[in-house]
């Protein structure tokens, strides 16, 4: 048997805030194969970032394992990269030096850095930039240099919170798209919170819906739409045109379903309450 890629096994998480305990995440199993760009959904509070911090390794479960090839996850590591919600650049250095993080910690040599930075900066259509400090770009193009951050780390995995949450619904488009386009030259296996269906079901190669807390797993769907989108001419006018497809609506809407059926209280007849 081979050793899956990245696997979440009986994972439990407790926070302890003061007197209180919160249980965020129970019984949670998960196996991600190299190259998978999954996203997870689910209401707020169901515990996305905690599993997102988990594989990072900013945070030890409380019970159970997190194994990347079979090894557990013991913190943060150079494989492993993450975008959050907000671009969190170094607001002193320029587009390039931010990019240069990575490599540079790594202590990979002057051209070879050059190289990597210039590959991801043109990869992510920010070339011109370069020597551009962070304020004088937009949101959007901040976020842009953030994932070039994170490409740049000569990670595996790129974990990504919410990326573009803070982003108007055309610059998120442009993202979803530009976002696809990389995965697929890179080949790097992502995996992708966020709070849009409609953005997952067009980006992912799987969803998966989490409950309100404590987060369980409840559906763990594959999705196709995302390698159409690669195969067409990759415009807004394809991404609007899948996204409006009944084959896409439906999809979405079985997920909302099972997002909205998760989180619903139970019924006061149900549960013999009257
Ligand atoms: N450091 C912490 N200490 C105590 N409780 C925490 C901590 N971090 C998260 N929690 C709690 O754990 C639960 C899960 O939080 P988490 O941030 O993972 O949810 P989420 O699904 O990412 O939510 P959102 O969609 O709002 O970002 C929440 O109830 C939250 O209040
Ligand atoms: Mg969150």
């Amino acid at each position: 048997m081979t050793t899956p890629f990245l696997e979440a096994k009986q994972i439990g998480v407790w926070y302890r805030s003061g007197s209180q305990v919160v249980n965020a995440l129970r019984s949670v199993n998960l196996t991600i194969n190299e190259g998978d760009f999954v996203c997870l959904v689910g209401p707020s509070g169901c515990g996305k970032t905690t599993l997102l911090h988990l594989i990072a390794g900013f945070l030890q479960p409380s019970k159970g394992d997190v194994l990347l090839k079979g090894r557990r996850i013991g913190g943060p590591g150079s494989d492993r990269a993450v975008v959050m919600q907000h671009p969190t650049l170094m607001p002193w250095m320029t587009v390039y030096q931010n990019v240069e993080i990575g490599p540079r910690t790594r202590g990979v040599s002057v051209p070879e850095r050059r190289e990597t930075v210039e590959h991801y900066l043109k990869l992510v259509g920010l070339s011109e930039f370069a020597q551009r400090h962070p304020y004088e770009l937009s949101g959007g193009m901040q976020q842009r240099v953030a994932v070039a951050r994170a490409l740049a780390n000569d990670s595996q995995v790129v974990l990504m919170d919410e990326p573009f949450g803070a982003l108007d619904a055309l610059t998120r488009e442009t993202m979803q798209l530009e976002l696809l386009r990389i995965w697929s030259l890179t080949g790097k296996t992502i995996i992708f919170v966020t709070h849009d269906v409609e953005e997952a079901v067009a980006c992912g190669t799987r969803v998966i819906v989490m409950t309100p807390r404590p987060g369980r797993i409840v559906m763990d769907r594959p999705v196709e739409f995302s390698r159409s989108l690669l195969t067409d001419k990759r415009s807004m006018t394809s991404l609007r045109a899948v996204k409006s497809t009944s084959a896409f609506v439906a999809v979405r809407e079985e997920l909302m379903g099972s997002i909205l059926g998760s989180a619903d209280p139970p019924s006061p007849l149900a549960s013999g309450v009257h």
